[in-house]
């Protein structure tokens, strides 16, 4: 598609920045590391202070009206992200601190409890380390082992590849949804398609597609789901674990105290079931509902434009990017999935890269990501990673580009 007519599509499409306050009073800003974190519209901001002002009570605890009004407003954000996902009921939505917090409870509270000496874990071949750390812990703890599904040359999974390393021993398979350094986007389907022919659960890290793409646990039909409501235009410190609910059950509590309780003796407890099992202590009642509105605040645009926009600017860096010479897009060259840029420049470290970025005020990350391994995958120490989101514009992309030229010269490159 043409540049100029890319253009045009996008200035009809989507231009928000205006929605989020951040960008508006800093207009020189080009932010670029939606993957890291994303901004927060006004209407996420205003949320929190309403629950405060208006609101704030613990849930579940009280019988007077204003611990009722907490609790509805905790109840209705999980309705509102069951129906997001298309959960069958909100009863399979934990809330939790974020991805890493719901990675750790599948690894811990269900997994650990199905493990037995030499059974083995399958993950992706470039995960996320919060993908990768817990399951070594419990592989550590019952002397399980794990494999890991190849990475192609061209970033994607090598799906031919997972029927061969399953063996009756894999006990489960997780993977992420999209990879915060590849753009790539896995087949989910197709894999829990295969897992479940051998009866293996599929655990998957929906941190980098949540907000991007139309989510239905159903189609997918994968087994858990996690995801950061900080990475999807709401506010840090709350996130979400999916499990179906014929696993829940059988699942151990991954934080004990008050809330998560039926009774308690001096010698034991017994324990509620449902979300709530895995919900002690007070939660983050003002997050949850500030996710909610989040959730709702990119319905309301609608995930097919979303989807539109981003696909749109993901194309027209492709074609900038690869013609900056010296310039190595790691993961595919044409048609990436998602709006994650991982490169390298031939003769510069991507830490100098990003200092002279932000001295244009261009803000990228750079490093290995929470990737070590993917990283090795490709004989490389680190990246620029530049990702979009919704506000993200054609002049954003410019502005990286023009940023990386000038870089490039002032290392006579
Ligand atoms: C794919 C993926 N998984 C997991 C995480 C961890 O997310 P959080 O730090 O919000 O728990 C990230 C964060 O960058 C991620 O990109």
């Amino acid at each position: 598609m043409a540049k100029s007519l890319l253009k045009e599509q996008h200035t009809e499409s989507l231009n928000i920045k205006a929605d989020f306050p951040l960008l508006v009073r800093q207009p020189s800003l080009v932010y670029l590391d939606t993957a890291s974190t994303s901004q927060k519209p006004q209407c996420v901001i205003d949320a929190l202070v309403s629950f405060y002002e208006t609101s704030n009570a613990n849930a579940h605890r009280g019988v007077y009206k204003l611990s009722n009004k907490a609790s509805n407003c905790l109840e209705d954000a999980r309705s509102c992200i069951a129906s997001y996902l298309g959960a069958q009921s909100e009863q399979e939505i934990i809330f939790t601190k974020g991805t890493t917090e719901s990675l750790n409870i599948i690894a811990k509270s269900f997994l650990k409890n199905r493990l037995n000496s030499g059974d083995r874990i399958l993950l992706g071949g470039a995960e996320h380390h919060a993908n990768i750390v817990p399951w070594q812990v419990v592989a550590r703890e019952t002397n399980s082992v794990i494999d890991y599904i190849p990475i192609l040359e061209d970033g994607s999974l090598d799906i031919s590849s997972i029927e061969k390393l399953i063996s009756p021993k894999t006990k489960i398979i997780s993977i992420a949804h999209t990879s915060n350094i590849l753009g790539t986007t896995n087949a989910i389907k197709e894999i829990t398609n295969i897992a479940h022919k051998y009866s293996i659960p599929v655990a998957v890290d929906g941190a980098q597609s949540v907000s991007h793409q139309e989510i239905d646990i159903k189609e997918l039909d994968c087994d858990f789901f996690t995801f950061s409501g900080h990475k999807a235009y709401g506010p840090m410190g709350i996130g979400v674990l999916y499990a179906r609910s014929e696993y829940l059950e059988e699942m151990s509590p991954f934080l004990t105290g008050g809330g998560m309780i039926e009774e308690v003796n001096l010698d034991h407890s017994t324990y509620v079931s449902g979300p709530q099992k895995f919900e002690a202590g007070t939660l983050s009642i003002a997050d949850a509902h500030g996710l909610a509105t989040a959730i709702q605040y990119i319905q309301n645009i609608g995930l097919d434009k979303v989807a539109n926009h981003e696909r749109s600017l993901t194309e027209y860096a492709e074609q900038k990017l690869n013609k900056i010479e010296g310039l190595n897009l790691i993961g595919p060259l044409s048609n990436r999935p998602a709006p994650i840029f991982s490169f390298t420049l031939d003769g510069i470290h991507p830490h100098d890269i990003a200092t002279i970025l932000d001295d244009q005020n261009i803000a990228v990350r750079a490093g290995h990501h929470c990737s070590q391994h993917t990283m090795k995958r490709f004989n490389i120490n680190a990246t620029i990673r530049a990702s979009f989101g919704i506000y993200t514009t054609y002049s954003d992309i410019d502005a990286l580009v023009d940023g990386i030229i000038y870089a490039k010269k002032l290392f006579n490159k």
